[in-house]
């Protein structure tokens, strides 16, 4: 790319934000992106080179697009096989795609592969990990590829005078980059998480278009440099805490592994009534409200109310009826069970023997309170001898009758002495305060400007002045 290929705009943009590591291109006459650059020293155009360490799945895609993305990449492998395939243009293994662009961009200069990993530094801007980590059979991850590249790349350190940004690709476990490759390589290179979420079948489409892209690191430039590394992408790069970005890539394969598991247990339940699973699913994946949304997807408290529980129940029941066996449906009550108790421990491990609540119906702006979760926690309280008051402000207990009155009874018989119609005067005479639901705004307030502690475990978000929302 040369220089007089650039819109005379960008330039300008680029003189007006001094600080700015990376700007995308436009091509003046096709207003097409033109490669990705950084600029350094003015407005000589700068190409990051990145090696990639680890030539399987992750790493041949990883260096093959990056090279399309216009990049000089160079690929390192400790197996020979594997450096010698994309030397002879070829893919180590069979990729839709892959192949084409190996062959193109060894053609032009952009990919080169070597065994060395001196060599693979040299020039090296960006260092990406892209070795295995595999299970051992207690499901722990085995580092020992990853600290070993950790380790070859430290050795490799001493006397650059060119800043190296480490970035691990692989999966591993929030605190492995600050346990494992930081300590190895760390006041030397920057250390950046960016996991990796292609498919294998689709992997080069699925870097090109990614469905997400996240980058964390203790050091925010790093991680807005690798983020510029994708500019080029149609993708907005999530920039997130080093450990949180580990942790999203679990989060993400165990999303999709309960989504498969849970159509199949629902195809399972839909074949044995004669019903077409598929016609059940592809309806259900048409409420793009509360199915396939954002809804219900932020941790808070147990579920509750007529519906839920209820409903679960019943489906159940009938599964075992018809001897199915559906383990991840049948594991659902038990686990808002267990959600339910660790909020027990939260209030119990502070040792407060007058606790105020807010809120008992099982969520916001309702006064049903069969199955409430709140109910059931105050019960736990309450069977170990502490004193509670409550204050909901959609409740009135006079005003409640039928099957909402005889659950609230049945539960929590003396509740007409612990009900309190104001938050004040819970916060005059509890020790901490345990919020089960969102508080309105008022009573938000209140709560922040109140010294006593709260206990929020509606949500991890901090609510009042001296929150335990972290205690666990
Ligand atoms: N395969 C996938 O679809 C996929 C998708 C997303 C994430 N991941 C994760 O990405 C990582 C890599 O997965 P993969 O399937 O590409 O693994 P892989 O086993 O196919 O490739 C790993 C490569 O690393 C090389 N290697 C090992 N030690 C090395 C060293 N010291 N220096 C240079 N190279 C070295 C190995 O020789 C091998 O070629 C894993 O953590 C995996 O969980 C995989």
């Amino acid at each position: 790319m040369t220089q007089h290929a650039l819109d005379s705009r960008v330039i300008l943009a680029v003189r007006d934000r001094p600080n700015k590591a990376s700007v995308t291109l436009v091509c003046p006459s096709s207003h097409r992106k033109i490669d990705n650059c950084v600029y350094k020293d003015g407005f000589m155009p700068y190409q990051p080179v990145i090696s990639v360490f680890g030539l399987g799945y992750v790493g041949c895609v990883t260096a093959a697009c990056f090279a399309d993305l216009g990049f000089r990449v160079v690929g390192v492998d400790v197996d020979a096989r594997k450096v010698r395939a994309i030397r002879d243009g070829q893919s180590p293994f069979y990729e839709p795609g892959l192949e084409p662009l190996i062959k193109k961009h060894l053609a032009n200069g952009r990919i080169s592969a070597t065994e060395s990993t001196a060599e693979a530094l040299r020039d090296a801007d960006y260092a990406f990990l892209c070795v295995g980590t595999p299970s051992a059979p207690n499901g722990n991850l085995n580092l020992d590829y990853l600290r070993k590249v950790s380790q070859d790349i430290a050795a490799n350190l001493d006397g650059r005078t060119k800043p190296l940004t480490v970035v691990v690709r692989s999966t591993v476990f929030p605190g492995t980059c600050d346990e494992v490759v930081a300590p190895e390589v760390g006041g030397k290179a920057a250390v950046v998480a960016n996991p990796e979420f292609l498919r294998e079948g689709t992997a080069v489409k699925d870097f090109m278009e990614p469905s997400l892209v996240v980058v964390g690191s203790h050091d925010r430039e790093a991680s807005e440099r690798v983020a510029a590394l994708y500019t080029g992408l149609p993708v907005t790069t999530s920039v997130v805490a080093l450990r949180t970005a580990e942790l999203i890539k679990y989060t993400c394969n165990t999303f999709h592994a309960l989504k498969i598991a849970f159509a199949n247990e629902i195809g399972t339940l839909s074949a044995a009534l004669g019903l077409d699973g598929a016609e059940v699913m592809d309806t259900v994946c048409k409420d793009t409200k509360l199915n396939i949304s954002k809804a219900y997807m932020k941790p808070g408290f147990a579920f509750g109310g007529s519906c839920l529980p209820k409903d679960l129940r019943g489906l159940t029941y009938r599964a075992r009826q018809l001897d199915l066996e559906l383990p991840l449906l049948n594991s659902v009550l038990p686990s808002n069970d267990a959600h339910i108790g660790r909020a027990f421990h939260r209030v119990m491990d502070t040792h407060a023997r007058k606790i105020g609540v807010y809120g008992l119906s099982f969520k916001p702006d309702t006064d049903d309170l069969r199955e409430s979760p709140g109910v059931a926690l105050i019960e736990r309280i309450i069977g170990k001898g502490c004193d509670v008051k409550i204050y909901d402000p959609y409740i009135q207990l006079d005003a409640i009758y039928g099957s909402n009155q005889a659950f609230l009874l049945n539960a929590l018989p003396h509740i007409g002495r612990s009900m309190e119609t104001n938050l004040e005067a819970i916060l005059a005479w509890a020790e901490i305060v345990v919020v089960t639901q969102e508080p309105n705004a008022e009573s938000k307030q209140l709560l922040a400007n109140s010294p006593i502690p709260v206990i929020n475990v509606a949500g991890t978000n901090q609510i009042g002045s001296a929150s335990l929302a972290a205690t666990r």
